[in-house]
């Protein structure tokens, strides 16, 4: 049987091995942080992904664990370990696309900004491996402040002379996900039939829900409309608070990361019409899209394709509630842009 697995450091005698240098189709990920309550569960599922023929999982800790245990689930990836940063390198070396959702969750009481400090560096380190390893792929960062911390990857990414705004993208997926949720609970739907665009970052006020662009076409009483802006834009704390100590939202984060980073494989791959929304450089497409906002970067709807994010949708026609809202949120995403860029250039 060819459906061997190798867990890092095994017998070269697996042939999986080979399928897995004979260029078998299918795509290279790299999961960073792959041990941990995202780590996990999102590993898992990307070990399910048809497109994904061979799967790195990093950590600094329990990394052979998690890989030994999810390479025994009889799917077509190929699966290998690695440990600590001296095998970071070759973790990241040959990968099309890196998932890093790396770094301390928050606690009752914290925001995402508290995790500055400690994700801040975590940040910093992998990308400068992956500015070294494989400089070509779609980074997808997960790790909070995401508003902060896709600022600290450009900013890796430039000294190294390797960037490229198309493929950096910031997770905001999970925002969609609950508001998506959300909103078809309040309409009595499928939440599967349910699009909510949700733009602008990933923290608090900076979550901003378009509910007059939900589709399909519908309209909302005020009193609804100030439920779902608040519950879409406090859905991390509630899980926060909920766990009561013990992290944040892990199992709809996977399940979001997966979702999205699948929609950046689907548009590797060639397919038309992947529309998602995600947290990118304002420059990835030069001047048209920075007609979206004056900040350097905010999340949108953006088509992605061979190379990443290939187009960004401007916003649509705002209603005075969501307008009021875009200018708070800008107030407040501009501060988390410039920390994350001065952490790398002080
Ligand atoms: P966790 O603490 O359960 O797992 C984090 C993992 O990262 C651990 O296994 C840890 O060993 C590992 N790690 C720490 N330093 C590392 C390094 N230098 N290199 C590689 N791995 C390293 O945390 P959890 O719950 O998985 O959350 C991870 C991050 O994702 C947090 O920053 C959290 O705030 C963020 N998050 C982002 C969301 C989003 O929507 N973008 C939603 C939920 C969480």
């Amino acid at each position: 049987s060819t459906d061997h697995i190798q867990v890092e450091g095994s017998s070269s005698l697996w042939r999986a091995d080979c399928r897995a240098k004979g260029g078998s189709p299918g795509f290279r990920v790299a999961i960073l942080g792959a041990a941990g309550g995202i780590g996990q569960p999102l590993s898992m599922l990307m070990k399910m992904n048809p497109f994904v023929s061979v799967l790195h999982l990093y950590d600094v800790v329990n990394a052979h664990g998690v890989t030994a245990d999810i390479s025994h689930m009889d799917t077509g990836a190929v699966v290998r370990g690695f440990l600590g940063q001296s095998q970071l390198e070759d973790a990241l070396t040959g990968m099309d696309l890196v998932i890093i959702p790396a770094g301390v969750p928050r606690k009752p009481g914290m925001t995402r900004d508290d995790l500055f400090n400690i994700n801040a560096g975590i940040v910093k380190t992998l990308c400068e491996g992956i500015a070294k390893c494989c400089p070509k792929a779609i980074v997808n960062v997960i790790s909070n402040p995401v508003n902060s911390t896709v600022p600290i990857a450009a900013e890796v990414f430039k000294k190294a002379g390797i960037y490229d705004p198309k493929r950096l993208l910031g997770v905001t997926m999970l925002d969609v996900v609950r508001a998506n949720t959300f909103v078809a609970e309040v309409l009595g739907l499928d939440p599967r039939e349910v699009i909510v665009p949700v733009v602008g970052g990933h923290a608090g006020v900076t979550i901003l829900p378009l509910l007059s662009q939900v589709k399909p076409p519908c309209s909302f009483t005020q009193e609804e409309t100030e439920y779902l802006t608040s519950r879409i834009q406090n859905g991390g704390t509630e899980v926060v608070e909920a766990k009561a100590g013990a992290g944040s939202a892990t199992l709809s984060m996977a399940y979001a990361a997966v979702k999205f980073a699948d929609a950046c494989l689907r548009g590797l791959r060639g397919d038309a019409g992947v529309v998602e929304c995600a947290f990118v450089s304002s420059q990835a497409l030069g001047l048209l899209s920075s007609q979206v906002t004056e900040l350097p970067f905010f999340a949108s709807r953006v088509r992605l394709g061979r190379n990443g994010v290939e187009e960004i949708y401007p916003l649509g026609p705002l209603n005075e509630y969501e307008r009021v809202g875009l200018e708070k949120a800008k107030k407040e995403l501009g501060g988390s842009i410039e920390k994350g860029v001065s952490f790398v250039r002080k």
